[in-house]
């Protein structure tokens, strides 16, 4: 099938290089010239496993790239539009990006065609779009508006289109469903795993992926809400993790009985510094707008933005009862990015604990294996960056871990300590066990858990995380 795909973002250039994977033509449009020639020229512009050898594999051939939407549209069955919805200042999707492109298009439309909202956009978006092309003059037989919400995770975002928990497609006409059939029928009917050069499976997954075909405005509430509950589970655990700090109990103990039933399931119950990122922030803040404006008060949203913000300051004030001042403190930080895998550094709770910490006169030096470039184009004086997490850790007071990178849970211990100037390490991730830490030399803080002190230290050295 020919397929376009506006908007060469985290979710246009996955979804593209992707269903070229699965054997369709696909046009990638973006109006931006350099990402263009950056793209045609080979240039990866996002950090994501696989996507490189997807890019070269079908650049040029079954997937090209081009600034002329019309064109695009008029040569594809299928319009998925992929182009940002950023929130505006009253927390609300800003989707005046969809409504140009759905104003473009319309002139293109000469014989069916099924536009796709890929985007995560607002429920009713779908009648907007369809409003947008019919004013323009679009023949009402010649196109149907679907949505298609992607669930994508960076970092795992090929193997997560791949090999898909669900995908939902949202159509109102069986016409349009059975377009969106044939471009996922490889992975529905199960033909894509069988090929040789398939991208590998990953654990947990099942094949074939399950399709569930809803009305669109269901599609549309579906990614919204999706988001959302993860969100409020992230937040759940986190506030039971303060629960736990207070009477010393073990969150990871409650995460673990909690989790085992089939009916909560284990995850997204890691308690941390917070969500962050591209799109919870932005998604809860938007569902909430969303609601509000279908005359629901969802105020169980507002709770959520409320225990993720007053996670980043319980954090900080750990930081201080471990270290009592922080003018002129030297820390060593270990992740900026937002979460393990990406280098995508937006509304990265470690970057704003970073900030604060500056701001309180702290002197830090971060690593982080993806996110440095990324982190100097827009940050702050003041940072300096390491080439390793022990360079980072060389001669600090104490060594804060903000992100969770697979790398920083298998650090040489020994190594680490030596390094320190003091062997303190105060953990936002959970990604160390407080008795290994402490066995190891190391006063530990971490969430939801008791802080841990070494043998020996005497009882005024150890000021626990309960006073945070
Ligand atoms: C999220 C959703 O997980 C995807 O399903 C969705 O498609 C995507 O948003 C989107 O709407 O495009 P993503 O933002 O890439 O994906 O990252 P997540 O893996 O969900 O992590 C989000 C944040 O939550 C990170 O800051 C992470 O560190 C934090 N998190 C995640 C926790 O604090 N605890 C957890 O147990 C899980």
């Amino acid at each position: 099938m020919r397929i376009a795909v506006v908007g060469s973002g985290y979710v246009g250039l996955v979804a593209g290089a992707c269903f070229a994977d699965l054997g369709h033509d696909v046009i990638l449009v973006d109006n931006d010239e350099r990402k263009l020639a950056a793209l045609k020229n080979g240039q990866v512009p996002i950090h994501e496993n696989f996507l490189p050898e997807l890019l070269s594999r079908h650049r040029g051939h079954r997937l090209t790239f081009s600034d002329d939407l019309q064109e695009a549209v008029r040569l594809s069955s299928a319009i998925f539009v992929a182009v940002g919805t950023p929130p505006t200042e009253r927390g609300e999707a800003d989707l005046s990006y969809v409504e140009s492109v759905a104003r473009e298009i319309s002139g293109a439309i000469s014989d069916y065609k099924v536009v796709v909202e890929k985007s995560t956009v607002p429920v009713y978006t779908s009648e907007w779009v369809r409003k947008i092309i019919l004013r323009n003059g679009t023949d009402p037989s010649h196109f149907d508006v679907a949505s298609n919400p992607e669930f994508l995770r960076e970092g795992t975002a090929v193997t997560d289109f791949l090999f898909p928990d669900r995908i939902v497609i949202g159509c109102d006409t069986e016409r349009a469903a059975n377009i969106l059939r044939q471009v996922y029928e490889p992975l529905t009917s199960g033909s894509y795993y069988e090929r040789s050069d398939a991208i590998p499976q990953p654990d947990r997954t099942s094949i074939p992926a399950p399709i569930i075909v809803t009305t669109t405005k269901s599609a549309e509430l579906i990614k919204h809400a999706s988001n959302a509950f993860l969100a409020m589970k992230i937040s759940f655990i986190n506030a039971v993790a303060s629960i736990c700090e207070s009477v010393g109990a073990n969150v990871n103990q409650v995460c673990h009985g909690i989790g085992s039933d089939s009916r909560i399931g284990p995850r997204f119950l890691n308690p941390g510094i917070g969500y962050g990122g591209s799109c919870f922030p932005k998604d809860v803040m938007a569902f909430r707008a969303v609601a509000r404006e279908c005359g629901y008060d969802f105020r169980l949203l507002d709770e959520v933005m409320r225990i993720n913000e007053d996670q980043r300051d319980r954090f900080l004030r750990k930081v201080r009862s471990a270290l009592w001042t922080l003018r002129g403190k030297h820390l060593g930080v270990l992740g900026l990015a937002f979460k393990g895998g990406t280098d995508d550094i937006r509304e990265s709770p470690a970057l704003f604990l970073v900030q604060a910490l500056l701001q309180e006169g702290c002197k830090i030096t971060a690593y982080d294996p993806a996110a440095m470039e990324r982190t100097q184009e827009t940050m702050v004086s003041g940072l300096k960056f390491a080439g390793s997490a022990y360079e980072a850790a060389a001669g600090a007071d104490a060594l804060l871990i903000l992100t969770e990178w697979e790398e920083f849970a298998n650090l040489d211990l020994n190594r680490l300590n030596q390094e320190l100037k003091y062997p303190i390490v105060i953990d936002g991730r959970n990604l160390y066990d407080p008795e290994v830490m402490a066995a190891q030399g190391f006063t530990y803080y971490s969430v939801g858990r008791a802080a841990c002190h070494p043998e020996g230290v005497p009882a005024a050295l150890r000021n626990g995380a309960k006073k945070a």
